[in-house]
């Protein structure tokens, strides 16, 4: 492990710490342990029924060649979530399905009858529905998601929020009709909470996170996340990318976005970088031990959706092979480059990006001015970089005060 701090010419993002991980599997198949996390069939049979809503269309990916050109790569492609399902996040694809999934569950048990998904998600099985309450603890964009979802079948919903998500944050999730508890402490605190209150109410838990036993809730929202890996592999140019830049909270997206590209590409895939935030690097200690580490957050990074400090077991059972390099990153680098895309560099189109959204592009261009972590990760003018602006303005106070102008103004 090793600290640098280091510039990249006029865009500023520095490495608090790295980790090249030693059992990472470069140029191989992937191992069992990968298809348990997540198989492909799961993942096919999430994206047939997400692509099947009504309002589904696939979000933008977007070439910055301007930006690429400063960062010094070849070509920097940003797939665009701000637009997702009008949610303003990739989570949008995650809860709700796993709600529709289990919702579903729930409702043939209950009946001893197949229940129609088509039906449940037009909300014709409203009165059924009405009868299960489903739950679960977010920063933020997660809870959006499962409440929208709870909202479109016509089940009971409640969000459990720590004290430190913001006040614009609450009223996203109430908007859609969810009870929002406020629990003191940090994420995890507000985690057990949910679960215990679920499992006292006869309530579905719809986390995002999976721990030992509690697995198949968070496969699903993880495979609902492959649409929009598998969308940005197809609007790819003819090219694989050669290196991907994940942001990571709990690991759900980074494990969930590794191994469809594993599915993918095989052998072939790119490398695969996970970045966070220093004061919630779970996923960095995790590398570093060679096994789970959850942490408390005692300090909240301005990366609200990355502010985890438990790993998802299946996250980690992907990305333990699957991620070549763990990353760290300071908060200054979010406001700035959240700036630079709202404005748009030369002919590049300007994007609205959450300050989740920009960590794995502030890891990559971190990364291009660390002259040993280039060697190591072969990553050069030549170079192919895929990154997920995971979020637009999901917090539109919070974008104000960081980009200085309204998303909505910018564009
Ligand atoms: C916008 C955004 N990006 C990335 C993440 C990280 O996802 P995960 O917690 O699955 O690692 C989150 C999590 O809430 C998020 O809201």
């Amino acid at each position: 492990m090793t600290q640098k701090r280091l510039l990249a010419k006029t865009l500023r993002a520095e490495i608090a710490a790295q980790y090249c991980n030693p059992n990472a599997l470069r140029g191989q198949a992937r191992p069992a342990r990968v298809d348990s996390a997540l198989d492909d069939q799961t993942c096919s049979r999430a994206r047939a029924a997400i692509t099947s809503w009504s309002n589904y269309a696939p979000t933008p990916l977007h070439s910055l060649p301007a930006l690429a050109h400063e960062i010094g790569i070849g070509q920097l492609l940003y797939k665009d979530e701000s637009t997702r399902f009008g949610l303003g996040s990739f989570k949008a694809l995650g809860g709700a399905y796993a709600v529709l999934h289990s919702v579903a569950q729930e409702i043939s048990v209950r009946g001893s009858t197949a229940t129609d998904i088509k039906a449940l998600m037009t909300g014709q099985l409203s009165e059924a529905a009405g009868e299960i309450t489903v739950a679960t603890a977010t920063d933020g964009n997660h809870g959006r998601s499962v409440a929208w979802g709870a909202g479109n079948v016509g089940c009971k919903c409640v969000i459990y929020m720590h004290a430190e998500v913001s006040p614009g944050r609450q009223s996203a999730v109430e908007a859609f009709g969810a009870e929002v508890v406020r629990v003191p402490g940090d994420y995890g605190e507000s985690a057990r909470q949910a679960a215990q209150d679920a499992a006292a109410n006869g309530w579905l838990l719809v986390s995002d996170t999976a721990w030992p036993g509690y697995t198949e809730i968070p496969r699903a929202v993880m495979a609902g996340y492959t649409v929009m890996s598998t969308e940005a592999m197809d609007q790819l140019p003819a090219t694989t990318p050669t290196h991907v830049f994940v942001q990571g909270g709990c690991g759900g997206l980074a494990g969930a976005v590794c191994a469809d590209l594993w599915h993918r590409y095989e052998s072939q895939r790119p490398r695969f970088v996970v970045v966070e935030p220093v004061p919630a690097d779970c996923l960095f200690q995790s590398a570093v031990a060679g096994a789970v580490v959850n942490i408390s957050v005692t300090r909240e990074s301005v990366m609200g959706g990355l502010s985890c400090g438990e790993v998802s077991l299946l996250g980690w059972d992907i990305l333990e092979s699957g991620a070549d390099h763990f990353l760290t990153i300071e908060d200054d680098a979010v406001g700035p480059l959240m700036k630079q895309l709202a404005q748009g560099r030369g002919d590049d189109p300007r994007i609205v990006a959450g300050e989740a959204a920009v960590a794995g592009l502030a890891g990559c261009i971190a990364a291009r001015a660390d002259a040993d972590l280039c060697q190591t990760l072969a990553l050069n003018e030549q170079s192919t970089v895929l990154v997920f602006g995971t979020e637009g303005a999901t917090d539109p106070t919070v974008y104000r005060q960081l980009v200085g102008s309204a998303a909505d103004d910018l564009l």
